[in-house]
């Protein structure tokens, strides 16, 4: 008979990585890039490796008020930003709006009209209505770019399923509400993913950050690759001999290439999305999932009396009770530096679940759980990171790092980088990006209008 420590290690066991299968992860990845990257394999790539059209990176001569929206998580942000030349950094306001799910899950014209009519609101507060300013759109889903202000959305991920939009370009739908609408009048310049605002934000402070990444809702990645590279690339070649490529590898593993890795969690978390067989590994990875796999793996455990002593209660029984930020909160506590009792959120965490009946040794186990949970998604990430960095062959190169998950997560950080450390020889410095998305997308304007000549 095994004993309770040895069956929840076997429960554990598949979130848990070796050297050999990360190798193996980043392998499998580099050989997904090459394919989305060459025009006769792209088809049948899943990693599409989306070409943008941002080819330069700000210079520090641009300057001027821009306007920046930011959609793609739960929230939609309006943001006004100031550019000053030679700035390391620059000011921005900005507010935040919840997005219903009922606007999320609507009509295409619905969601931009809410969106036109949260920028009013912004414009309206911060007394700008009459100013036309230019604007950058950070539009954090795949996009099949045709220039700097021309995205068709491909397909809809994170929960999204706004109807009719799926094929449209997303500007020219922007445009039309704010017409729409007519009380207020912008210059849609830039269109990008956040990938791209993160990696421009942070390009200011460090010039070598030439890699973006989000670990947030979803997860994703860009970088800069040589337009040799790019066969798939369709604008003008020449200088700068470069284009950010916008990998949107969430979709890796759709053709079954981590079947082998997924856990019973994993499939039945698909089971239940509303983009079934899609997104594979940011399914494994983000933090729209992370609660739910940690739900998952402790109702398994409640079943096989491993915890709650056999006992589970409503919540625990309903999707998406637990959330994600609860993982951050339970392994942030160490029960060696602060007394145990009513101080260890796991129990308070626990008991809003209705598991009054939860003991100090579930708290334990709940945080394995989570451990288990959150490091394989570091793993993942860093595979992914490494599989970018040694395509890339620098000696050093930074990447510009936001989302939620990245962000409040006491250990991922530091997980990523001893994991990268491992799997290249490259030294790699992750920088945080504080609201990198929206202010890159200012950013990416300012130096088109500067290009254009307009600043
Ligand atoms: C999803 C989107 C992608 C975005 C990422 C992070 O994977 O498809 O475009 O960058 O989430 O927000």
């Amino acid at each position: 008979m095994a004993s309770k420590e040895e069956k929840i290690d076997l429960i554990l066991r598949p979130f848990r990585y070796d050297n050999d299968t990360l190798q193996d992860i980043l392998g499998r990845l580099h050989k997904e890039m090459e394919k989305g990257l060459k025009k006769e394999t792209n088809p049948d790539a899943t990693v599409k490796m989306l070409a943008t059209y941002v080819r330069a990176v700000p210079d520090g001569t641009e300057s001027g008020d821009f306007l920046a929206l930011d959609l793609g998580g739960s929230n939609f942000r309006v943001l006004h930003v100031h550019i000053e030349k030679g700035a390391k950094d620059v000011r921005l306001q900005s507010d935040s709006y919840a997005i219903p799910e009922s606007i999320m899950t609507g009509s295409g014209e619905q969601l931009f009209d809410y969106i036109a009519d949260c920028m009013a609101k912004f414009l309206e507060k911060i007394g700008m209505k009459e100013k036309k300013m230019a604007l950058g759109f950070t539009f954090s889903f795949p996009c099949k770019q045709r220039g700097l202000d021309c995205a068709s959305l491909i397909k809809w991920t994170k929960g999204f399923s706004a109807a009719g939009v799926e094929g449209e370009d997303v500007v020219r739908l922007l445009r039309d509400a704010i017409k729409r609408r007519g009380d207020f009048d912008t210059d849609v310049v830039a269109v990008v993913n956040d990938t791209v605002g993160t990696m421009m934000a942070c390009g200011l402070a460090d010039h070598d950050c030439l890699i973006g990444l989000i670990v947030g809702t979803g997860s994703n990645a860009c970088y800069m690759e040589k337009l040799d590279n790019v066969e798939i690339w369709e604008g003008e070649r020449g200088e700068p001999n470069q284009v950010v490529v916008n990998m949107e590898w969430g979709a890796f593993g759709e053709d079954g290439a981590l079947d082998d890795l997924r856990t019973p969690y994993d499939r039945e978390i698909d089971e239940h999305s509303i983009n079934r067989g899609q997104q594979i590994y940011e399914k494994m990875i983000s933090g729209m999932y992370m609660g739910e796999l940690v739900r998952l793996v402790l109702l398994e455990m409640t079943k096989q009396m491993l915890v709650f002593g056999g006992r589970t209660s409503t919540d625990l029984e309903t999707r998406g009770t637990f959330q994600t930020k609860y993982v951050s909160e339970i392994e942030e506590y160490t029960s060696l530096r602060e007394p145990i009792g009513d101080k260890n959120p796991t129990m308070k965490i626990l008991h809003s679940l209705g598991l009054k009946h939860a003991t100090e040794t579930d708290c334990e186990t709940v945080k394995e759980v989570c451990r288990a949970v959150s490091t394989r998604a570091a793993h993942l990430v860093s595979a992914g990171i490494s599989a970018i960095v040694n395509k890339m062959g620098r000696e050093r190169v930074a990447v510009g790092v936001d989302g939620s998950v990245y962000k409040y997560h006491p250990h991922f950080k530091e997980l990523m980088t001893q994991t990268i450390d491992k799997l290249t020889h490259c030294d790699v410095k992750l920088m945080l990006s504080e609201d990198g998305s929206g202010k890159g997308a200012a950013l990416v304007t300012a130096v088109a209008c500067r290009l254009a000549g307009k600043s």
